[in-house]
């Protein structure tokens, strides 16, 4: 959308959130709430974008990372006074129109967003409320309109008179300003109010008494404007954006066998018949192929896991996983990994910063730590990969088709060639050539008759 510019106000402490952290930072599906926001500004390709921080603001910053401006609101003394903050930002980018948006209300789209634009242009309005109707309005503003039903004002809970909180179209704390009035109306503000407050809300009433035109476009979903005050709010959130996420994924047909303990972020993709097992939670920009078995009891986060994988109750970030792929239980599997098609990781397997080429195998109870492991190789159950000195870390080359012997330890920098075989238990430190056999050990000794003669007492039953 062109010639229009978003606030977004994000500069309350959220008490009753009993955080360290601001509000808006608080998350949804594990995904912050001001990125929700953000997300779907952007996505309605509004590209100037001001955020309001205030309370905690170095931490939002943080955050934010230069995804935005910033501006700074030092005292929290209402949503008017938090737009006001931005009047530098507002100026220097002079749009035609401005959106104001709540970081805490993180289900708003950019459909309506778009939809609001459009309209509020349409109708040559100054102001253009994005409203709901409700069966419960309480603790939102409601919409207040004159005999041929024109909008004249809002009217907070807090001040409104037992007729004005039957009204039930509240405003979603959402609107669209032609912004030069929306400065202009600024200046105007006051705070007598109960809340002692600079409203936001005031704004509309100073452009329809100044003869300026204000409309509303109605949300079609009211949960769209569900914002979250305190920690059960929050939780409600998760819920209403879980049962959206889940509704989305059956639709294109994943099978979740119970929904119990499986919580799935909004930008996880998963293709038809994949089965997800409880307790799977699937984070970040996580993308899983068709006909994969996931869970039970596993976290993904940030990984791509191509069609027919099965990971069983283990953890992987940042890891690219082949089709064919199967994992655990209890694997630990960490950034910069990646897994070609086939391979086998079993249980209690680490594997860190290492590519695995096809069809090779680590079974069991290993650690692979930067090591570049070719094709159809396998490792017998505890082989270490020793990465570190103490100060660097080095990698480790294992060929294809290589057989490491079990409770290897390979000695990094180090290479093992193709088809070569290590011994059980050999501590390896030089290059082993490609079909050579490594063995790093003494030689076995017995001694005969040793232990009758250390431990008489063991053998007393004896005629
Ligand atoms: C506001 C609206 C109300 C609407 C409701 C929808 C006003 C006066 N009222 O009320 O009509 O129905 O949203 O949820 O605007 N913020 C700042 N600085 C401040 C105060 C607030 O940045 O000084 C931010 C908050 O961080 C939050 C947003 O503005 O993201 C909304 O503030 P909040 O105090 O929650 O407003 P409500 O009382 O919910
Ligand atoms: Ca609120």
């Amino acid at each position: 959308m062109e010639n229009i510019a978003a606030v977004v106000l994000a500069a309350g402490e959220g008490t009753r959130m009993h955080s360290n952290r601001p509000k808006v930072l608080q998350e949804v599906t594990f995904k912050p709430m001001i990125d929700w926001v953000l997300d779907a500004v952007e996505k309605a390709e509004i590209r100037k974008i001001c955020v309001v921080a205030g309370f905690a603001h170095e931490q939002l910053e943080a955050h934010l990372n230069g995804r935005c401006e910033i501006a700074i609101q030092k005292e929290q003394l209402g949503t008017g006074h938090a737009v006001k903050s931005a009047t530098d930002f507002l100026r220097e980018k002079a749009p035609q129109d401005t959106i104001v948006l709540c970081g805490d209300a993180p289900f708003i789209s950019a459909d309506d967003l778009l939809g609001a634009c459009e309209t509020h242009r349409a109708q040559g309005n100054a102001v253009t409320i994005l409203s709901a109707r409700v069966h419960y309005p309480h603790g939102y503003g409601r919409v207040l309109r004159d005999g041929t039903q024109t909008v004249q004002r809002i009217v907070e809970e807090k001040d409104a008179d037992d007729m004005q909180r039957r009204i039930n179209e509240v405003n979603s704390g959402a609107y669209c300003f032609r912004t030069s009035l929306l400065l202009e109306a600024l200046d105007a503000l006051q705070n007598t109010n109960v809340q002692k407050e600079y409203y936001l809300t005031d704004v509309v009433e100073i452009l329809t008494e100044n003869g300026k035109k204000a409309g509303t476009y109605l949300l079609a979903d009211p949960t769209d404007m569900s914002g979250a005050n305190d920690r059960r709010q929050l939780a409600t959130l998760n819920t209403l954006a879980k049962k959206r996420i889940l509704e989305k994924l059956y639709h294109i047909g994943v099978e979740i066998v119970d929904e119990v303990g499986v919580v799935i972020g909004p930008e996880v993709r998963i293709g038809r018949d994949t089965r997800i097992l409880p307790g799977t939670i699937l984070r970040g920009k996580t993308t899983i192929g068709s006909g994969c078995v996931i869970g039970p009891n596993t976290l993904l986060e940030d990984c791509t896991v191509e069609d027919d994988a099965v990971i069983n109750a283990s953890q992987a970030r940042q890891v690219e996983i082949g089709a064919g792929v199967t994992i655990g239980p209890f694997c630990n599997l960490r950034p910069g990994t990646k897994l070609a098609d086939k391979v086998h990781v079993g249980d209690f397997v680490e594997v860190k910063n290492s590519i695995v080429g096809q069809g090779t195998k680590l079974p069991h109870l290993s650690y692979i730590g930067d090591a570049d492991v070719g094709a159809g190789t396998n490792f017998g159950c505890g082989c270490v990969t020793a990465n570190y000195d103490g100060k660097k870390k080095y990698r480790t080359k294992v060929g294809d088709h290589a057989f490491i012997g079990c409770h290897t330890n390979l000695i990094a920098p180090v290479t093992v060639g193709d088809n070569a075989f290590t011994a059980a238990g050999s501590t390896v430190t030089k290059p082993v050539p490609d079909g050579a056999l490594a063995v790093e050990r003494a030689k076995q000794t017995n001694l005969d008759g040793w232990v009758r003669r250390k431990h008489p007492e063991r053998f007393t039953d004896e005629k």
